[in-house]
């Protein structure tokens, strides 16, 4: 619900459970009064006058200050000096004030397009719409309301009005939100490949703290997702906020916070922004362009962590995947099982085997393409290896399609140095033509920017596909994007080209799955590299890390469930040695890769027998449950992140998920379970076993699994639901 009190100037933005509030000062100036609980006492309190700060022209010795406002957007060099939102370049002036214009409340349908956002119907949406007169540009800012998950959506349109002068972007983020006070610890994801998205709490300093990305990715080291609590807040209660943004390139989220009041008088900021990362970004906007800000996702939960997370996995699930499949098939991917030595004869015979193994896909990863049998060659001509698959990829995609579906990798953004393409075009490359290209992996990246290179990528998929009973597709990206600029462009087609890359690969995913609407995606980048919600926005699932060894894995998977659910998560079961394929290892992994969408890479014909029952007693196991995984409230009731030892559960109506991985020693180990109802029986599905609700409330019940060392999912049933 969203509403304009004329009287006081004031707009009000209300979720189930959270209230926004911001108001017009002196009829131009934009402010923020609140983000937070609902509440009819909303503070309405100006920051209080501080000497030696400007005021605008019009204001002089009035008191009111830029300098400590509680800004909604913050404009560079004019008067508010802490971290800007937009910072503008016109006939060589970069100061700007955008004042309020005007402003529309209505309901609008949102769905899937080449630029990733948040989608459904009858959203509620607010645009503020404010102007900068010297510049002749208006800038939109954009909110929708997502109710029920108590998410607000954030964005910011910059149009250039002037007829004739061209205005250059350097910095426009997608949100800016200040808060009151200093004291809030941030809760980050952080790692690097095979090491992605670990959990770090940290508190706030007086300063600047940046996570960024300037890889044309999101990357491994940071993640766009990140929450700024109470220094009190635990997984439980507390105040939390969460913030992401729905976008795959080079990104910055901000957090400064800053001190203002004279001793004895403590009034501290926190302002947090998050948007498209402004260095190298120089985005060149001709008279009448708009440039659209990627969306921003802000929540608010005063029931802690988990508060928080609950409201972004509803939000994620319900405006950001409903496109993605109810049911997400059970693959069993060629790579951690063959690499590249993979071949017809071979393949068909794992997929022979899958039925009885309760296994739905065989995903051919890398290697089934010709010149392919390392990664030094063959990206960008997608030309099946006749030596390896003589029937062609059709006979053989139809064979395997005999026994389960059939599903492929791809890498199209990607093109190797030794490849026909590459020595047909070598302009098609992304690059700047002033001096040599970094070469990561043997190749280069392509120059989605061109649109006669987005066209050879939909008919290379078209003719690679045609005919081909493809179920599935595991979409690659394995280097990131240096000496960024595009050969095509001697001005470097108006700046901003990881920027117009990035929208490139949105553009072409878009096209994929309007051309090939029936196909499950996923998506991956060196595994999580482009773990992030605009990839969502296209993708079934998305690969989270090539690291499956479970103690590090659950860290991985843990951090990425604080922001992202489990429904979009692709974990597999994989045995790098054969000493490994013992049954208790395989549940161990089985367990942490059942926390979201289960598959496998094993070389089937090197398992012994017991471990091919494993597999076929843990997918029958996984299908009982994964419902609940993917639907359910997630729940940490024991971080791993503190000391290694995890307790984490998925709640649906009565029933629950719980997974317990005692993978490092940890003094204690008994572990409260505070939603299981202590005056219930209760039926652990997977084994038949039949467990006191009090003995699960008290923690002696996932104490034990925790002190059993291996990693361990369980499925409870409340006994009276099922005899009623
Ligand atoms: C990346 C992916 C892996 C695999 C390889 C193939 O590293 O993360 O899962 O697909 O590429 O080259």
């Amino acid at each position: 619900m969203i509403y304009y009190d004329e009287d006081k100037k004031t707009f009000t933005l209300k979720t189930k459970d959270t209230c926004y509030v911001m108001g017009i000062l002196y009829s131009k100036y934009l402010f923020h009064y609140h983000y937070g609980t609902l509440t009819d006492a909303i503070c309405y309190a100006l920051p209080p006058e501080v000497s030696f700060s400007t005021s605008p022209p019009e204001l002089d010795y009035t008191g009111f200050s830029l300098e400590t406002l509680m800004a909604e957007y913050a404009y560079y060099g004019t008067g508010d000096f802490r971290a800007t939102s937009l910072r503008l370049r016109c006939r060589n002036d970069e100061s700007t004030m955008f004042c309020y214009k005007e402003h529309r409340i209505y309901f609008a349908d949102y769905k899937q397009s080449e630029i990733p956002c948040a989608y459904g119907k009858h959203i509620p949406t607010l645009d503020i719409v404010l102007s900068d007169e010297v510049f002749g540009c208006t800038l939109t800012l954009r909110y929708k309301v997502f109710r029920d998950s108590n998410v607000i959506t954030r964005s910011a349109i910059l149009r250039n009005e002037n007829a004739t002068d061209t205005v250059t972007v350097e910095n426009c983020m997608s949100m800016c939100l200040d808060l009151y006070g200093s004291d809030y610890d941030v809760l980050s994801l952080y790692g690097s490949y095979g090491n992605e998205m670990n959990l770090k709490r940290n508190p706030l300093f007086f300063g600047n703290q940046r996570l960024i990305s300037r890889r044309g990715a999101t990357g491994h080291i940071y993640n766009p997702f990140f929450a700024v609590c109470d220094h009190a807040a635990d997984y439980d209660s507390g105040n939390v906020y969460g913030l992401n943004l729905i976008y795959g390139g080079s990104f910055l989220s901000e957090i400064e916070v800053s001190a203002h009041s004279p001793v004895g008088k403590p009034y501290d900021t926190v302002r947090l922004q998050t948007g498209v990362c402004p260095e190298n970004f120089g985005y060149v906007l001709c008279p009448r362009e708009t440039f659209v800000a990627p969306e921003a996702v802000m929540t608010f939960s005063s029931c802690g962590i988990n508060g928080m997370t609950e409201n972004m996995h509803r939000f994620v699930n319900t405006a950001i995947l409903p496109h993605a499949r109810q049911k997400m098939p059970i693959v069993l991917n060629t790579w951690e099982a063959c690499f590249y030595d993979i071949n017809e004869e071979k393949l068909l015979s794992f997929a022979r085997m899958c039925p009885s193994l309760g296994i739905d896909t065989l995903a051919v990863d890398d290697g089934w393409f010709a010149r392919r049998n390392d990664d030094a060659s063959g990206l960008g001509d997608w030309k099946i290896d006749r030596k390896k698959f003589p029937s062609g990829l059709r006979v053989f995609a139809e064979k395997v399609s005999q026994y389960v579906d059939f599903g492929i990798w791809i890498e199209p953004e990607m093109i190797s140095k030794d490849s026909d393409l590459y020595r047909r075009h070598p302009e098609w490359v992304l690059g700047k033509t002033s001096r040599p290209l970094s070469i990561g992996r043997h190749q280069y990246v392509l120059d989605l920017t061109r649109d006669e290179v987005l066209d050879y990528l939909k008919d290379t998929c078209c003719e690679m596909l045609r005919d081909v009973p493809v179920r599935y597709i595991k979409w690659d990206m394995n280097r990131h994007l240096t000496e960024v600029g595009s050969f095509a462009h001697d001005d470097d087609a108006g700046g901003g080209i990881a920027h117009r890359y990035i929208m490139g690969v949105c553009k072409l995913l878009h096209w994929f799955r309007v051309t090939f609407p029936d196909v499950c995606l996923e998506t991956c980048s060196g595994g999580g590299g482009r773990y992030n919600l605009a990839l969502a926005a296209y993708s079934d699932m998305i690969w989270a890390s090539d690291n499956t060894y479970p103690a590090e894995r659950l860290l991985t998977e843990t951090g990425a469930l604080t922001g992202y659910p489990a429904s979009m998560m692709s974990c597999h079961v994989s045995c790098p040695s054969d000493s490994e394929a013992s049954e208790r290892e395989m549940e161990n992994r089985f367990a942490v890769a059942a926390m979201g969408t289960l598959g496998y890479e094993l070389d089937l014909h090197r398992l012994p027998e017991t471990a091919l029952a494993t597999i076929g007693s843990q997918t029958q196991r996984y299908k009982l449950f994964r419902d609940t995984v993917a639907k359910g409230t997630y729940r940490v009731v024991r971080s791993p992140h503190s000391d290694g030892v995890g307790a984490i559960s998925f709640i649906q109506g009565d029933d629950f998920v719980l997974i317990c991985a005692g993978l490092r020693r940890c003094a204690s180990t008994s572990t409260e379970l505070p939603f299981a109802d202590e005056n219930a029986v209760y039926t652990e599905m997977l084994s038949g076993e039949t467990v006191n609700g009090k003995e699960l409330k008290s923690g002696a019940y996932a104490g034990k699994l925790l002190a059993g060392g291996c990693a361990t999912v369980k499925y409870f049933v409340k006994e009276s639901k099922r005899t009623c």
